[in-house]
């Protein structure tokens, strides 16, 4: 993925933030805010399982980054008092790597597989019986005197992750007992996730400046608690001021860090000014498109097109992209003058 066109406002978690995602991650389904469906209908099956004294079936959480997927799976296993094991795909690169985590489970271990659909084929057939059986194929030796063994593994649960669920072969998809999405957070719940932040970061957060922050956070509490840190920042060295935090500095702040009042990242805005500017608004196929802004498609139908979609700015209609009225009012465009320049040239 284009690293300088993610930028800073992107969902994605930055090295030095690792340490305090951990610190503001939500301890227990209760603490978590938000995804309420999604929430209850994990407590159901948890308590069932708990019921039956079983382990909980295999669980894939999927949606863009920054909404809650690995907090969710630590979730599961601590509601579970099971232990938590995580590895992600891009790490597994031999059979033999999974393997030996596999062979070291303890029976209702949760094991969580960050970015699932990064497994190369090799690792992701061991992946099959394993999840089905409870069984892991060996083979011992090479050559001719190579042979399989088969040994048997304790009941665990996997909890997969991924951002690109239109990645994962079906063989895998088919083999959890249940998939779930992650949605983007109203701001309504992002605000709660800012009080909760700043709570834990002995920070006092007006009702109002945490309003501004949700609404410019791309409904992502993983950004959210980025731009409340940002502003802690400015808070402190610009206005010398104290841990409060009011509605004038958070704006100040957010200004200072040029978040546009929908909180778009330079991807959002080159898909939208692409579009508008380059095919006047569209309709525009989207491998037309991810050639123009130089992306690959998948990113943009799996973790860009989403927000901007669900924020009325983008259409997806049987002939192409469409930027709606929203879109073009957002960067002060009128519709049909974005490519006037280009018309001129043509007549
Ligand atoms: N519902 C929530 N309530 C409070 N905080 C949350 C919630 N969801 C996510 N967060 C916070 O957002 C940060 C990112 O969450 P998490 O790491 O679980 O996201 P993710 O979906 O796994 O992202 P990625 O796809 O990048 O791995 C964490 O610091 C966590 O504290
Ligand atoms: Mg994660």
């Amino acid at each position: 993925m284009g690293e300088e066109l993610r930028g800073d406002l992107s969902g994605e978690a930055l090295p030095e933030e690792r340490g305090l995602d951990d610190r503001l991650r939500p301890g227990s389904l209760a603490e978590m805010i938000g995804q309420d469906r999604l929430r209850e209908n994990l407590a159901v099956f948890i308590e069932a399982a708990h019921g039956r004294g079983e382990p909980l079936d295999h669980l894939l959480f999927y949606g863009p980054p920054g909404l809650g997927k690995t907090s969710l799976a630590r979730i599961v296993a601590r509601e579970m008092g099971a232990q938590f094991r995580a590895t992600s795909g891009p790490v597994l690169e031999r059979a033999g790597d999974l393997a030996a985590l596999l062979s070291n489970l303890e029976p209702s271990d949760v094991l969580f597989i960050d970015e699932i659909h990064r497994l190369p084929a090799a690792v992701e057939e061991i992946l099959y019986p394993a999840m089905e059986d409870f069984q892991l194929d060996l083979l011992i030796g090479q050559g001719p005197s190579a042979r399989s063994i088969r040994l048997d593994l304790p009941r665990f649960t996997l909890v997969g992750a991924t951002t690109r669920a239109g990645l994962l072969t079906s063989p895998l998809r088919d083999r959890f007992g249940w998939s779930a999405r992650l949605d983007y957070y109203p701001a309504s719940d992002l605000t709660g996730v800012l009080a909760r932040s700043a709570r834990l970061l002995e920070l006092e957060l007006e009702p109002e400046a945490a309003g501004e922050i949700a609404g410019r956070s791309r409904g992502t509490p993983r950004i959210a608690n980025r731009l409340l840190r940002r502003v802690r920042d400015f808070a402190a060295v610009d206005r010398e001021a104290g841990p409060r935090i009011d509605a004038d500095l958070a704006r100040y702040a957010l200004e200072r860090l040029d978040v546009d009042d929908q909180g778009f990242d330079k991807l959002d805005r080159a898909l939208l000014l692409t579009l508008i500017e380059k095919f006047d608004g569209g309709p525009v196929g989207l491998e037309t498109l991810a050639a123009a802004i130089g992306e690959d498609k998948g990113t943009l139908e799996d973790l860009v097109e989403p927000f901007l979609i669900q924020g009325g700015f983008l259409n997806r209609t049987p002939r192409g992209r469409v930027a709606t009225p929203r879109a073009f009012e957002h960067f002060g465009i009128e519709p049909g003058m974005a490519s006037a320049g280009v018309q001129r040239k043509l007549f």
